[in-house]
């Protein structure tokens, strides 16, 4: 099984377009038993589009959510309110959320937020550069390590970790399936070393950053795997169509 996350950022600029955006996404063939597809448009679509779907192929993510339950935090969406429209996941940690000034502890705090709403978090974690000395190697263990601080090992069950390195992302190319292996195997051993083998199983680790419709069967071929995170791709509904089909392709 592979999941796909169409994550839409700030796109599009009208609720018409973003409607026609999904009938699209939602005419793509795809076998659920091989594929899931998860769209997470804009929070101010989010309600409309999940409550006039009647099908049950595509899930809804929320962009971000507060690490606060409720109360005076102008402008932000709780947890519970994007549960609250239909939607079963939230992305939190986004390096473009991050570079707002989202620190490691508000990721902590709303990684807790969402499973206590029963969302399920998709946790973006990634360097931003590959330096010499390794770094970036402690860097992705802290992000991962920080963002899980204390969660029971049955929750992993719902926790999607996006691996998404800072410098692929909105970029010309995707580092190749071997670059991607290598991270994959570093989040699992991460997963394995800090809460065991039975949550590292659980766990499901996509990867994100400049994915499209000519690398995706590369990337899909990384062994333990389970999907993709797609900004412009997915707003694209051909693009995100072929990247479905390799997905069903090679999904086991
Ligand atoms: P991109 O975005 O596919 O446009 O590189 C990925 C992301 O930001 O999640």
């Amino acid at each position: 099984m592979k999941t796909i996350i169409g994550n839409w950022k700030m796109n599009p600029g009208t609720f018409i377009e973003a409607k026609r955006l999904f009938e699209a996404t939602k005419k793509i063939p795809t076998n659920s038993k091989k594929v899931e597809l998860i769209i997470a448009p804009p929070h101010m679509f989010l309600r409309e589009l999940s409550k006039g779907y009647r099908g049950t192929r595509i899930e809804f993510a929320a962009q971000d959510i507060s690490r606060d339950q409720e109360g005076s935090h102008t402008g932000e969406t709780s947890a519970t309110q994007v549960h609250d429209t239909g939607s079963t996941h939230v992305i939190i940690g986004h390096a473009e959320r991050r570079a707002l000034g989202e620190n490691e502890e508000d990721i902590h705090a709303k990684v807790l937020m969402a499973l206590e709403a029963k969302l399920n978090p998709i946790i973006a974690i990634g360097e931003s550069e590959r330096d010499a000395h390794g770094d970036y190697i402690k860097t992705v263990r802290r992000q991962i390590t920080t963002a899980l601080d204390g969660i029971p090992a049955a929750r992993f069950k719902n926790i999607t970790i996006a691996y998404e390195p800072i410098w692929a992302i909105g970029a010309e190319h995707a580092p190749d399936a071997h670059a991607v292996h290598q991270m994959v195997l570093l989040v699992r051993k991460t997963l394995r070393d800090f809460y065991g083998e039975k949550a590292m199983k659980a766990t499901r680790i996509v990867y994100g950053g400049s994915v499209n419709e000519e690398n995706a069967r590369d990337i899909f071929s990384v062994p333990e795997l389970d999907g993709v995170l797609i900004g412009r791709a997915s707003l694209d509904p051909i693009k995100f169509a072929t990247i479905a089909r390799a997905a069903a392709e090679t999904s086991v």
